[in-house]
């Protein structure tokens, strides 16, 4: 059968400049140390198979065999849980020629869908240990492509926000003409989880119609998050916590401002008080990840606990997407 192929991608938090980076402007996101695992096996047949692992095992699997896809129990939430890993199957036997009799189980450490970019993720894992176990290894900015493409297939608008970051590692900004890394030290931080009332694609499409509706308006409101990242790289760099505080406090209520705001998240970014540096909604909107800065941990997790919001402590993970 082979050994096994394992492959780790991280989750990424959007520190600073969610949607106005789908609008040319520039985002800083940064790789966390929670992720998605994958491990991939030849297995008998001429299929791919598709399997949950940890927590999730019991739901269930997909088959996958000449661009044909089986869920057993044939759940339509099974069959959309696997859709960037289908897809990113069908990238790797187009451009690979990676073939089927593999065995793919997959773990998430990552609360889905809550803007913590679990589907660039998935889709990276997926991509390095399927190929991994076919015997290539793609260089990062190659995996950052193929993870992007899919990506971009899947959901139809994307940033490459996501899909560089989790393959890079660290801390990056993110512009029109391309990445850099940001040089950070050491940062944690907190991870608030507010259960999500909207799609990204529907937030997306959300800001899209107000931006049609509002051209001048909105575009002055894309161009201070704009500012404000700018500013932001510069203060993280310096290790100004205090002003980088400051910073996500702006964007975040700017978050507002086009939409996709959140009344919970409001209230926990609100009750922080001398606890954080600062706060804001990061990803998509409409719930989903509060990052907080926090100057306490202990007083930042009790707070958001108090409020009822699943919280955790994160690191930046420098690494990137890997073998391991
Ligand atoms: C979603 O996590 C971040 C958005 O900026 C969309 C994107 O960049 O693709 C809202």
């Amino acid at each position: 059968m082979g050994t096994p192929v394992y492959a780790f991608a991280p989750g990424v938090v959007k520190l600073f400049g969610e949607h106005a980076v789908v609008y040319g402007r520039p985002a800083l996101a940064a790789a966390v140390s929670l992720g998605i695992h994958v491990e991939a096996s030849r297995h008998p047949g001429d299929h791919v198979e598709i399997v949950p692992s940890g927590t999730h095992a019991e739901i269930g699997r997909v088959l996958l065999r000449e661009g044909s896809m089986a869920a057993e129990p044939d759940a339509p939430s099974l069959r959309a849980a696997f859709r960037y890993v289908a897809h990113a199957v069908e990238v790797a036997s187009r451009e690979f020629g990676v073939r089927g009799g593999v065995r793919l189980a997959i773990r998430s450490d990552l609360p889905q869908g809550v803007g913590l970019a679990t589907s660039a993720a998935v889709t990276a894992a997926t991509l390095l240990a399927l190929l991994g176990v076919a015997g290539h290894e793609p260089s990062r900015e190659e995996l950052a492509r193929l993870t992007y493409r899919v990506e971009r297939e899947v959901q139809g608008i994307a940033s490459p926000m996501d899909s560089t970051v989790t393959c890079m590692g660290g801390t990056i900004l993110i512009e029109p003409s391309g990445w850099t890394r940001a040089r950070v030290g050491d940062m944690r931080l907190v991870l608030a989880i507010v259960p999500r009332t909207a799609t990204t694609g529907d937030l997306v499409r959300r800001v899209r119609g107000l931006l049609e509706a509002h051209g001048d308006a909105v575009e002055r409101v894309l161009d201070a998050i704009g500012a404000i990242v700018r500013e932001a790289v510069r203060r993280v760099e310096e290790g100004d916590l205090e002003g980088v505080g400051r910073l996500m406090y702006m964007n975040h209520w700017l978050l507002s401002a086009l939409g996709v705001g959140d009344g919970r998240a409001d209230a926990l970014v609100r009750s922080l008080g001398e606890a954080a540096y600062g706060a804001k909604i990061s990803g998509a909107g409409g719930g989903g990840t509060v990052v907080i800065l926090p100057r306490d941990v202990g007083a930042v997790m009790a707070i958001a606990r108090a409020l009822g919001f699943n919280a955790v402590e994160v690191d930046v993970d420098l690494q990137g997407a890997r073998l391991m």
